[in-house]
């Protein structure tokens, strides 16, 4: 904890595989993991929401519709809401259902077959990977609501940490980013838990996380985190995030870049990339397209 400064020493520019490679494969499967890491990737992420049996799986949301085919597979398990709640299956059940691409014009729907990964498995297959490659590509696992989970009987944040110091992370200068877009985990984990993983505070483009886009909020961040993961239409909005955040020694990775869905911004997506890394100076992006963002910073 005394060795806070870390992210300068960090190795930049780094790209960050947002939920695997998923410009080409379904989020969150092994295969769009084993894919970011064939491409280059210097870290992937995994979105991690728990079971009713408290297995963290590699999930973007709480409710599973949106990409598998829990509807067909258990259809009178939703909830009053009309949503089919990852917290209200076993990992056995979770294991039965097929994901499927949730972006229309990606992946073919109902081709191939894919399933929901555990957290362990995402682990496994990048140390597998690292192990037969000589690469050491991290982890950015993200935990999703938190609070939510906590009301529901199910925290997260000891959890996780249990889960990251079984495969090795227990060290500040682990492979590992943890981030989340609630302050009270972050803080949980560097006060409470004592962690001296890296940790990332994820600022949404919500009305509700306007009081973390000031310089006060940058030195109040700094306070139990290393970097922040900002919505970067914000930084667009208000490129001076970048040098508070920087005053602080806090990294900036901003989230997302698409090649198949550029802003009207910018002609082309290396274009995109060229005003982030090199004139708003963040020290990562989130994509989904890993070897394009790799492609790009290796021919500048
Ligand atoms: O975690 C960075 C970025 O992934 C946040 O957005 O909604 O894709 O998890 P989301
Ligand atoms: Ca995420």
């Amino acid at each position: 904890m005394s060795e806070r400064p870390l992210p300068s020493a960090l190795g930049r520019p780094l790209v960050i595989a947002h939920r695997g490679a998923s410009g080409y494969l379904p989020e969150h499967t092994l295969e769009a993991y084993a894919l970011a890491h064939g491409l280059g990737a210097h870290y992937i992420e995994p979105d991690l929401v728990l079971t009713k049996d408290d297995a963290f799986i590699c999930l973007h949301d709480i409710h599973l519709e949106a990409t598998t085919n829990v509807e067909e597979v258990f259809p009178s398990r939703k909830r009053d809401d009309d949503r089919w709640y990852a917290i209200d299956f076993t990992l056995e059940e979770i294991r039965s259902l097929e994901a499927h691409e949730r972006v229309k014009g990606r992946f073919p729907l109902g081709a191939s077959r894919f399933e929901v990964p555990t957290f362990e498995e995402m682990i496994e297959l990048i140390q597998g990977l690292n192990g037969r490659t000589g690469k050491e590509v991290g982890i950015y696992p993200e935990i999703k609501a938190p609070g939510w989970h906590a009301d529901e009987g199910h925290p997260t944040e000891k959890r996780l940490l249990e889960v990251l110091a079984r495969y090795g992370y227990t060290e500040r200068s682990s492979k590992v980013f943890v981030q989340c877009f609630e302050p009270s985990a972050l803080k949980k984990i560097r006060n409470e838990l004592k962690s001296p993983l890296q940790l990332i505070q994820l600022i949404s483009d919500d009305d509700r996380h306007a009081p973390l886009r000031t310089e006060r909020a940058m030195r109040e961040i700094a306070a139990y985190a290393d970097g922040i993961g900002p919505y970067k239409g914000d930084i667009e909005a208000m490129p001076d995030l970048v040098k508070w955040a920087h005053a602080q020694n806090l990294a900036v990775h901003p989230y997302t870049f698409r090649a198949d869905d550029l802003p009207e911004a910018y002609a082309t997506f290396d274009k995109e990339l060229e005003q982030f890394y090199f004139k708003y100076d963040v020290e990562g992006v989130f994509t989904d397209f890993p070897d394009r963002v790799l492609d790009f910073l290796a021919n500048r």
